[in-house]
């Protein structure tokens, strides 16, 4: 580490709580912890000693993450060492350990290679950054899970070997087991399939699509490098110089085989039967029609009519299957535009023959014949959950994906099916903070929300689609601390005590920042992005992560390190807009947020003259756009009356939503609006902007306030989805009182 030395005391000057003893801030916390007496201290010639032969890649995964923990060289040994790693003689459960650390040693003893896995990472948090030296303890432990997954998407981006072992070394470093590999997709096509080199000889290189645009217009106007493609992803292809990049079969066995060594079993994903343009577009009799390409939202995908399309699937996975030692694969099933289908001769001619109801029980249909050909070769297979749609197998395992399909776990519970939980709301790290911040994804109670039988719920899972990821480093900005929640409830029921688990997270941040893994510092407490005020206000910043430090502008411009430091509360008198980023004590910068300070008067109000009725209407447009603003410009489909701003009951599908009346508040106040909605939405009173969430995103709130004189205020929110969203606006008061619903809203 580059200035480790520098950097280390900035740390210690900042957070001085943090420094004195790490069993305070374990993440996951393990199960039971005695504090023993005195400390122990490893030296330049310690050793990590392994007792059995199957230990010794333990032992140098160990003595590796040791040397960049504490800066010690420890040597590696069979028998016994300074740290002893074992398998215990007697019965634990399946990645149980127990940890000792007194008298100069240190001690493993594991149920198994993933218990002395657990252990290490157990040991290695219990360092401080730079130090040999750890208090003695005695330390139980065992996972609620036995499937705490982590997903990476090679595809949209692609990431090299050495990049997914460095990923991989931080995901046993948090007790993680499961990479779940997401090796193909309609953006490339990563793993070498020997039968069909045109998979990645065409398809696993593009020339820059919409993906990469967005990533470019961020680093320009973010001012950052975590944003740019890397140069040593591009190649000569066909004549122009294109981006991607796969894995031959050797290096798919390099990264199993490493992972292997750190407890982590790989599996792979090769998505079908839609997410397959690769395949579709460079080999006859796969697809349905000769063209392909993209329809509404989906591309085309491969044709369960053709015997030629199904002989296709199977040789690739007859290729990949050898490669992956561990029982499950993963056969996507998820977001299948089923148009073709409807108009393919030889799907119609299947749908007959088998006697299948429609194009779901068709889809069905493909993935019960993968299931069985995937058994045949001795692997159990996991679907996305849509594979339920036209009925479900009774041995597949589902990975709950769509938050807004809420019965899907417990429906496949129900019929004996195996859950891994991963629902995009609150699970998917590539997607903005917000709704999907820490604090929401640690007391998140998902068998609460969806009913599912929890003995066949095998465990959790985060997934980083790499859209917006081109690199390692914004990788790392997405997952964590984020992904500290998830290690979190994979591994113990949570006690719910969020604010233990945050000073634990503040902690582990700072071993982040040592080893040079990149994390985002989470939202500030109760950001808005406009601040009303009549007088004077104030711009107060906290957070959690105490070591962050906040640079400002006042004329619109990017923070950089020389811009002026937050210190303290800053007080507001005129109109000012604020540009915030935040940096890492090394330097590291974050996103660009702003907020605007408004001097605003109360302004006038109509007052009720009786003959208003309650509730807003809500008209809804089939509207398949991503602007709040051509809402209108599409078909009108219905008129609702809505008690909130919310979905109407019965619209579904394309939604286009303009819902208005009047907003009657009850006294001369500034109010804060939270508007909460996947995709976007504008509210605006008075006819003024007061929060603007457009464009296509997940579920992000954002909050902005307005002084309103008491009465009735026009009020009109703009909001749009095509596939299971979510809307919600919530009214407060200058003391920070809900105001509720009932009788807030009218129309005439
Ligand atoms: C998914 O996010 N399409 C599984
Ligand atoms: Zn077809």
């Amino acid at each position: 580490m580059k200035n480790f030395a520098k950097k280390l005391m900035m740390i210690m000057a900042l957070v001085p709580l943090a420094v004195s003893a790490r069993v305070d801030c374990f993440v996951p916390q393990p199960q039971s912890v005695k504090v023993l007496k005195g400390a122990t201290t490893f030296a330049a010639g310690s050793t990590v000693g392994y007792g059995a032969p199957a230990l010794k890649p333990a032992a140098e995964y160990a003595a590796k993450a040791l040397q960049q923990v504490c800066g010690i060289e420890f040597a590696v040994k069979s028998g016994k060492g300074s740290i002893t790693l074992s398998v215990a003689g007697k019965k634990m459960a399946k990645g149980e350990y127990a940890l000792s650390v007194s008298s100069g040693k240190a001690s493993v003893v594991g149920a198994d290679y993933g218990g002395v896995i657990n252990g290490i990472a157990t040991l290695l948090q219990m360092f401080e950054p730079g130090s040999g030296e750890v208090e003695n303890v005695r330390i139980s432990d065992r996972p609620l899970y036995d499937w705490r997954g982590m997903h990476i998407d090679v595809s949209r981006h692609f990431f090299t070997v050495d990049e997914l072992k460095t990923f991989i070394d931080v995901l046993a470093a948090y007790k993680f087991n499961k990479m779940h590999w997401h090796l193909t997709d309609d953006q490339g096509w990563r793993i070498e399939i020997k039968r069909y080199p045109l998979l990645t000889q065409k398809g696993a290189w593009r020339t820059h699509n919409n993906q990469d645009q967005i990533c470019f217009a961020r680093a320009k106007a973010w001012h950052n490098d975590d944003l740019l493609l890397p140069a040593d992803r591009y190649s000569e292809v066909e004549g122009e110089k294109q981006y991607g990049g796969f894995y031959t079969q050797e290096q798919v066995k390099e990264v199993v085989a490493y992972a292997a060594s750190r407890g982590i079993d790989v599996v792979p994903e090769i998505d079908m039967p839609g997410h397959m343009l690769a395949a579709v577009s460079n080999y006859k009799g796969v697809a349905c029609f000769d063209e392909t390409g993209w329809g509404a939202l989906f591309s085309s995908p491969v044709c369960p009519g053709k015997d030629s399309a199904l002989e296709f699937c199977k040789n690739v996975y007859e290729e990949v299957i050898p490669l992956f030692p561990y029982e499950y694969v993963h056969i996507g099933g998820d977001e299948v535009a089923k148009e073709n289908w409807e108009k393919c001769p030889d799907c119609q001619a299947r749908i007959k023959e088998k006697g299948l109801k429609n194009e779901h029980e068709l889809q069905s249909w493909f993935i019960s014949e993968m299931e069985k050909f995937l058994n045949a070769h001795g692997k159990k297979m996991i679907g996305w959950d849509e594979c339920i749609e036209g009925g479900l197998s009774a041995t597949s395992t589902i990975a709950w994906w769509r938050s807004w399909a809420k019965k899907a776990p417990a429906e496949a519970t129900a019929h004996g099916n195996k859950v891994i939980v991963m629902p995009n709301h609150r699970f998917y790290l590539d997607n903005d903070e917000d709704d999907a911040d820490l604090r929401n994804i640690f007391s998140y109670d998902f068998l609460a929300e969806t009913g599912a039988d929890a003995s066949l719920v095998i465990g959790v899972q985060g997934a980083l689609w790499s859209e917006r990821i081109p690199t390692l480093n914004r990788l790392f900005y997405q997952a964590f601390p984020r992904a500290f929640a998830i290690a979190e409830i994979a591994w113990r029921k949570p006690d719910g005590n969020f604010d233990a688990f945050a000073a634990r997270v503040a902690g582990q941040m700072a071993h982040l920042e040592h080893l040079g893994v990149n994390y985002r510092i989470p939202n500030y407490d109760n950001f808005k992005v406009v601040r009303a005020f009549t007088d004077k206000a104030e711009l107060t910043l906290t957070g959690l992560d105490k070591t962050a430090m906040t640079r400002y502008t006042t004329d619109g411009s990017v923070p950089t390190l020389q811009s002026p430091l937050y210190t303290k509360p800053i007080t507001v008198s005129e109109n000012t807009l604020f540009t915030l980023r935040n940096f890492h004590v090394g330097g590291h910068p974050g996103d660009v947020r702003s907020v605007r300070f408004e001097k605003q008067a109360y302004g006038r109000s109509l007052q009720p003259n009786g003959t208003e009725k309650p509730g807003l209407v809500a008209d809804w447009y089939d509207y398949g756009g991503g602007v709040c603003g051509e809402i209108q410009q599409a078909p009108f489909k219905q008129r609702f009356t809505v008690d909130d701003v919310m979905i109407p009951q019965g619209a579904s599908g394309n939604i286009g939503l303009v819902i208005s009346g009047y907003i009657n508040v009850p006294a001369d106040d500034v109010y804060t609006f939270a508007l909460l909605s996947d995709d976007g939405s504008t509210l605006v009173i008075d006819s003024r902007m007061v929060v603007d969430n457009d464009k296509e995103h997940s579920a992000i709130q954002l909050t902005g306030e307005m002084a309103l004189s008491k009465g009735l205020h026009p009020i009109c929110v703009r909001y749009f989805d095509h596939n299971g969203g979510v809307l919600r606006l919530t009214v407060s008061n200058s003391r920070g009182e809900v105001i509720a619903a009932n009788g807030l809203y009218c129309h005439y």
